[in-house]
């Protein structure tokens, strides 16, 4: 007799419940008390000397991570999200502007679009990869689009070639939100190094975190300046050349943020090639299973595992997503359901987001695209949701070679039990 289903009362092919993935070491907390003990926990003043730019730290930080990524500079953030809503406001995106979204993906990638008051018109995302889809980002272009919005979801790269052509070509910004993708690499590339800015977090449930952070990459000296304005309260602007038209917020990290994030970006290559080891591993087990498939990685990428999506065929095995959301939560290896189409949020189905006239959507969303928050808009979006794509949090977890073995016997288990009611049902 197989052993039955955690579910139904058999023991959890996990014994404990998955501890939380931890990458502080004595290094982060050493660089913390160095930082404690100077007595500055900030070094950013809103003025027009080198102060504006932050503490030592924070700048120690930015260069550290810039050059890591071959790019020439960075700024940090206390926030990816702060990054993101900066990148709007760095690109001049405004009232009057569509940018184009993937339907799926964190929340954080349309809302910074509105902070602007330019309102994101999400298009499809494509079957291999996750990342927007050329040909809908296509379909969804009016003469209101100003920008893209790529997002490297789950830390596989977009099909940057197709998608920075359509930019070219059509003259669009490109923002990359990498907050799932460090070290992703595209045809000898690094996620983040495509567009007009990169944006990564380095909140506590990313490869590297400093609890909350965020840090924007760009080779545009002019960018640089701008998103540096919009973190920290944008009063200099007088003295900084020709940049006029910038509200600045206070964005800013900490110098003790910034000395985590610091130690965290030199352990970052070993970070994301310990997810890329287990989830090779994990792959390599999934192909005993007919109605999984692994993530792919397309010819000349490197994924970097922020997450593990799955497509499933659940109706084959005869079991619902309910189902396996239930039976791997009571064996201890949770696997999870896939984003939320975002069109289906009230903010855009009801189009209200600042008062109760429709604004900014009455101004920035084109005829044309006024339909894009129905359901059925993102057809592969909403079904990777619905049923076909199911995700194991590979970040979220302290995890091991034998965690991943577990979860094909998991796998093994449920297949047994749902044939086995199929059969008897059948
Ligand atoms: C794709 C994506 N974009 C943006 C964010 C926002 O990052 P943060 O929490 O650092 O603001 C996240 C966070 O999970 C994310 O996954």
């Amino acid at each position: 007799m197989p052993e039955p289903l955690a579910l139904f009362g058999g023991r959890p092919v996990q014994p404990q419940p998955l501890r939380p993935y931890v990458s502080i070491g004595q290094e982060e907390k050493d660089a913390a008390l160095r930082v404690m003990e100077s007595g500055s926990l900030s070094g950013f003043v809103a003025c027009g000397d080198d102060r504006f730019y932050g503490g030592p730290v924070v700048r120690g930080f930015e260069s550290l991570f810039a050059g890591s990524l071959g790019m020439p500079c960075a700024v940090s953030f206390n926030s990816a999200t702060s990054g993101l809503v900066a990148a709007v406001g760095a690109l001049n995106l405004g009232l009057g502007d569509e940018v184009i979204v993937p339907a799926q993906t964190m929340s954080a990638s349309a809302a910074a679009v509105l902070a602007y008051n330019a309102v994101p018109v999400f298009a499809d995302v494509e079957e291999r990869t996750y990342g927007l889809d050329p040909e809908s980002v296509r379909s969804r272009i009016s003469a209101k689009t100003k920008a893209l919005m790529i997002v490297h979801l789950y830390g596989h790269p977009a099909r940057m070639d197709e998608l920075m052509a359509i930019a070219r070509e059509r003259r669009l910004r490109v923002i990359e939100d990498c907050a799932q993708s460090p070290f992703a690499m595209y045809r000898g590339s690094f996620t983040g190094s495509f567009g007009d800015i990169g944006v990564f977090s380095f909140n506590f449930h990313k490869h590297a975190n400093c609890g909350e952070g965020g840090v924007a990459v760009t080779r545009d000296a002019e960018l640089r300046e701008r998103l540096a304005l919009i973190r920290n309260h944008g009063e200099v602007k007088g003295t900084r050349g020709n940049l006029s038209n910038i509200v600045g917020w206070n964005f800013r990290l900490t110098e003790l943020q910034a000395a985590i994030a610091l130690e965290q970006t030199k352990k970052l290559p070993g970070l994301v090639e310990k997810r890329r080891r287990l989830a090779n591993r994990l792959s390599h087990i999934l192909e005993a299973f007919d109605w999984v498939r692994a993530p792919l990685v397309e010819e000349g990428c490197e994924h970097s595992y922020y997450d593990f999506p799955m497509q499933m065929d659940l109706g084959w095995i005869g079991i619902t997503k309910g189902d396996m959301l239930r039976m791997t939560q009571a064996e201890n290896l949770p696997i999870t359901e896939s984003y939320r189409p975002l069109y289906w949020q009230d903010i855009y189905r009801k189009k209200i987001v600042y008062g109760e006239q429709g604004f900014p959507f009455t101004q920035s969303l084109s005829n044309q695209n006024s339909e894009n928050y129905r359901r059925g808009s993102c057809p592969q979006a909403e079904a990777f949701y619905e049923s076909r794509c199911l995700t194991f949090e590979i970040c979220s977890y302290e995890l091991e070679e034998q965690h991943m073995d577990r979860i094909g016997v998991m796998f093994r288990k449920i297949e047994e039990y749902a044939l086995r009611k199929k059969g008897v049902n059948a």
